[in-house]
């Protein structure tokens, strides 16, 4: 700020020079996704070669709402000013050398975060100064929503779940088949991330029909986009017996094994009186692998019907068919 100010005032002073030199920015607006990189332009007058060591190019930042500003990029008199740059930024901003002689200042970002977001100026002196001002959006759509369903102890009710980051705020609605509204008994909660994302969690406790689907929808004006997680009911289903099936899934291959185990025996001991141990060790092994597929299928299958996957689906601004 105070360097600009210096800049500023020794400007005044030669207000010739001044007037002949002026910033241009090809480009007003910046919208970007969270974690791409941008890179923003200011123009300027370069009369045949450029003499580096008379170029002052700033980059600074204002956040909507904040006062200060936050040095982004400080390219003084040809030499690099990282000193000052805000720590927010290091490793992050870089100023595209090359394009320097073109009479192009190129502010590049990595990794865009939703604290970048804001009114950039750029400053630029060379022999004459001028500044310009460019505005960065950031937006972080909904992409990927996690969902859960589980069974409310002792109810024939359900809790479904799900959850999201994101940047605006959206709305989380419930809908099913029909395009049916469920979201009035939904609780839908939302922390800040260390990154400044939205993380959503919307709650719904409802007793399903299962021969419906449901879908939770996260929706943003500012994003212009909805996204919406599909919970069929068939995921519904296989929560609710899981707890009978289990059982059933335990007692069977309990049964085949205490068989199995008897039926080692009994062959065990027929071939010891008959022949006295000769393709014993071949046959045990055998039947101890078929023994342990029996265990492997059984634990399979025990673990399958609790998580569901889900389909995600996003459209821009547009109705989503279920
Ligand atoms: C952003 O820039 C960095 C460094 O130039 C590069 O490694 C990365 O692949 C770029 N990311 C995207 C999404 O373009
Ligand atoms: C460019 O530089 C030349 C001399 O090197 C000068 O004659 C000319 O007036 C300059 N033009 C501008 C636009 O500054
Ligand atoms: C919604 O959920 C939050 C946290 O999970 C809880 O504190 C709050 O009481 C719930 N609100 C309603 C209306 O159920
Ligand atoms: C978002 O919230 C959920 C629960 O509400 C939590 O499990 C998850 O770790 C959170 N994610 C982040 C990135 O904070
Ligand atoms: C629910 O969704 C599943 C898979 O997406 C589909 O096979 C099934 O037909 C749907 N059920 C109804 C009642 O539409």
């Amino acid at each position: 700020m105070f360097q600009i100010l210096t800049i500023l005032l020794l400007e005044m002073q030669l207000p010739i020079i001044s007037a002949l030199f002026t910033v241009e920015v090809p480009q007003q607006l910046y919208v970007v996704d969270y974690g791409s990189n941008v890179t923003m332009e200011c123009r300027f007058h370069v009369n045949g070669s450029l003499n580096l060591s008379l170029l002052t190019v700033v980059w600074e930042q204002k956040r909507q709402g904040e006062l200060k500003r936050r040095d982004v990029y400080t390219l003084r008199k040809g030499k690099v000013l990282s000193s000052s740059q805000h720590h927010d930024y290091i490793g992050r901003a870089a100023l595209l050398y090359s394009e320097l002689k073109l009479g192009r200042a190129i502010l590049q970002i990595t990794s865009v975060k939703i604290t970048d977001a804001g009114s950039y100026l750029c400053l630029i002196d060379y022999q004459g100064a001028d500044y310009k001002y460019v505005i960065l959006e950031v937006k972080a759509p909904y992409k990927i929503i996690n969902t859960q369903i589980m069974r409310k102890a002792g109810e024939d009710k359900f809790i479904f779940m799900c959850q999201s980051e994101g940047f605006p705020l959206a709305e989380v609605y419930w809908q099913n088949e029909k395009k049916f509204n469920l979201s009035g008994s939904a609780n839908t909660t939302y922390t800040l991330t260390a990154d400044g994302l939205y993380n959503i969690t919307s709650i719904m406790i409802f007793k399903p029909n299962m021969n419906e689907n449901y879908s939770c929808v996260f929706w943003s004006k500012e994003l212009n986009r909805e996204t919406s997680a599909h919970i069929s009911a068939l995921a519904v289903m296989s929560t609710q017996s899981s707890g009978q099936k289990s059982l059933i899934l335990f007692i069977i291959p309990m049964c085949v094994m205490v068989a199995v185990l008897l039926s080692v025996l009994i062959i065990f001991k027929k071939r010891k009186s008959f022949k006295n141990g000769q393709p014993k060790k071949a046959r045990k092994r055998k039947l101890d692998c078929d023994l342990k597929d029996e265990k492997r299928d059984n634990c399979n299958s025990q673990t399958e019907a609790l998580y569901l996957s889900t389909v995600t689906a996003s459209r821009d601004n547009g109705s989503v068919h279920l």
